[in-house]
């Protein structure tokens, strides 16, 4: 597919970043900048010209057991059952329109691969699991026990009953969040969590023998130090999981950490980079492979095989990506979409409660949307390759687009050089250095278009 017409891209002279800590950049563009429409377009016609034979599946659930002092996901704690029975019920609803939508093109559609996420999906109990899996496979027509498929699980909710649904099922990926295996650590992060709970929750997740287990831990929380960090490092080593991902600490508006936390920022930029450092050379020397800024998978595991799509864990933007649940995300090639989402408690509640309340045949149309262009879908290439270990390849650019990366984005591959995060030896891939990719949450923003920066500046926190 080569461009028809000339893009306009260049954004002028991209400043140099001052912290390496501006933003994950895991989906482009994010979801502040997308915008509600009154009625937006058809799910049919969305999906009509689409490639439907290798799609992905995203379930968003947003319940959670506590609310982390640190987490601005989408999620609810507490919510009684009444409620996850009419999300899921609803969640139902929105499965048989969508799927109605995807056959209306009349080809044949296929998913091949599968994520829940959160929120914390166990967070429903075993028979809701139970129900949540039908749905994805009797309405929705996702064959879970065929593919890929990852669940996000905590210490607490990771009972033995709900791992053995999700075994059963196929699950082939679980991923934890345990942040720090020291309690006090957990304490400052707000993440009210006992060490011997969390190895209760490693011990039954290697007893319900998933393929893949991820463990999350971060770095930056107050007090953390380098030796503190080694032994969150080594207790997650020591139970050999597949994947460790490292994040670096972030502290977002009306989260639980924001009203307390006043860290000197160089102070704090500086504990982070150095315990990234610390971090990632610990896990290297330990047999790990780095793929991203914060992924790490352990070398020479058959989860290799399964997991070379590093997107299994979260988001596949390459093949059309469908998403279920309040707060999940979808993309065609022209517009990504998605429904309300909130951080703030009375928001999250209302938000949940309307989606529950939405009548079907609303679920026909998109409500939140992005529109895609030439340029952006360039954008988004650039950030899907160039922030992962194996570079932005030049020629499947070239293939896409007709032009080569650099002559679109001139000034910003310019800054990369100049600070020497843009490896010099290549030229067929456009590879972040060690260096860069300590820098990748600096680099990413770089390359967000004048847009996508006017949408999310003047988008409201709620
Ligand atoms: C959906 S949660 C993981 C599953 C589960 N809800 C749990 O917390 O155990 C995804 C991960 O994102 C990371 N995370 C979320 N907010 C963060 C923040 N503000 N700073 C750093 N990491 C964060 C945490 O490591 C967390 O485990
Ligand atoms: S970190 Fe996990 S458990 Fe904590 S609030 Fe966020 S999604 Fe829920």
């Amino acid at each position: 597919m080569a461009a028809s017409a000339p893009v306009q891209l260049f954004s002028g002279r991209p400043v140099s970043p001052e912290t390496p800590y501006q933003q994950y950049v895991y989906v482009y563009p994010h979801q502040k900048a997308y915008r509600r429409l009154e009625s937006g377009p058809l799910l049919s016609e969305l999906w009509r010209h689409e490639q439907l034979g290798s799609l992905s599946l995203y379930v968003h659930i947003p319940f959670c057991e506590m609310r982390c002092g640190f987490c601005n996901l989408f999620t609810r704690t507490g919510a009684p059952e009444d409620v996850t029975s009419a999300f899921l019920d609803t969640l139902g609803r929105q499965a048989q329109v969508t799927r109605e939508a995807l056959e209306a093109s009349g080809r044949s559609v296929r998913f091949q691969l599968s994520a829940f996420g959160g929120g914390t999906p166990t967070y429903l109990t075993a028979a809701e699991l139970t129900r949540l899996c039908d749905i994805c496979e009797n309405v929705m027509g996702a064959d879970l026990r065929a593919v890929p498929w990852s669940v996000e699980t905590s210490p607490a909710t990771a009972t033995a009953d709900r791992l053995a649904v999700l075994a059963e099922r196929g699950a082939t990926r679980l991923s934890i969040g345990v942040q720090s295996f020291i309690d006090e650590e957990a304490r400052a992060a707000v993440r009210p969590q006992k060490r011997a709970e969390v190895e209760g929750a490693l011990t039954r997740l290697r007893e319900a023998g998933f393929p893949i287990l991820n463990i999350d831990l971060i770095y930056g929380i107050d007090g953390q130090t380098e030796a503190s960090f080694r032994v969150s490092l080594d207790a997650a080593l020591a139970w050999e999981p597949e994947e460790i991902y490292l994040y670096p600490l972030y502290v977002r508006p009306l989260t639980g950490l924001s009203t307390r936390h006043d860290k000197d920022r160089r102070q704090w930029d500086e504990q982070r980079l150095r315990l990234y450092r610390y971090g990632r050379d610990h896990l290297l020397a330990a047999g790990y492979e780095q793929t991203s800024m914060r992924v790490f998978r352990r070398l020479g595991t058959p989860a290799d095989d399964l997991a070379e799509d590093t997107s299994i864990s979260e988001y596949n933007q390459q093949a059309g990506m469908v998403g279920l649940g309040v707060g999940a995300r979808s993309f065609t090639s022209a517009l990504h979409y998605t429904t309300d989402y909130a951080v703030a408690v009375p928001e999250v509640r209302r938000i949940i409660d309307d989606y529950i309340a939405t009548p079907t045949e609303e679920f026909r149309r998109a409500q939140w949307v992005f529109r895609m262009d030439d340029g952006e879908r360039r954008r988004m290439y650039v950030l899907q390759w160039l922030l992962e270990t194996v570079g932005l390849p030049v020629a499947g650019y070239r293939g896409l687009f007709g032009t080569e990366p650099e002559e679109d984005f001139p000034a910003e591959f310019a800054l990369l050089r100049e600070k020497r995060w843009l490896d010099d030896g290549e030229s067929t891939v456009l590879r972040l250095t060690p260096e860069g990719m300590a820098w990748a949450d600096a680099i990413g923003p770089l390359f967000f278009s004048p847009r996508v920066n006017d949408a999310m500046t003047s988008y409201l926190d709620k």
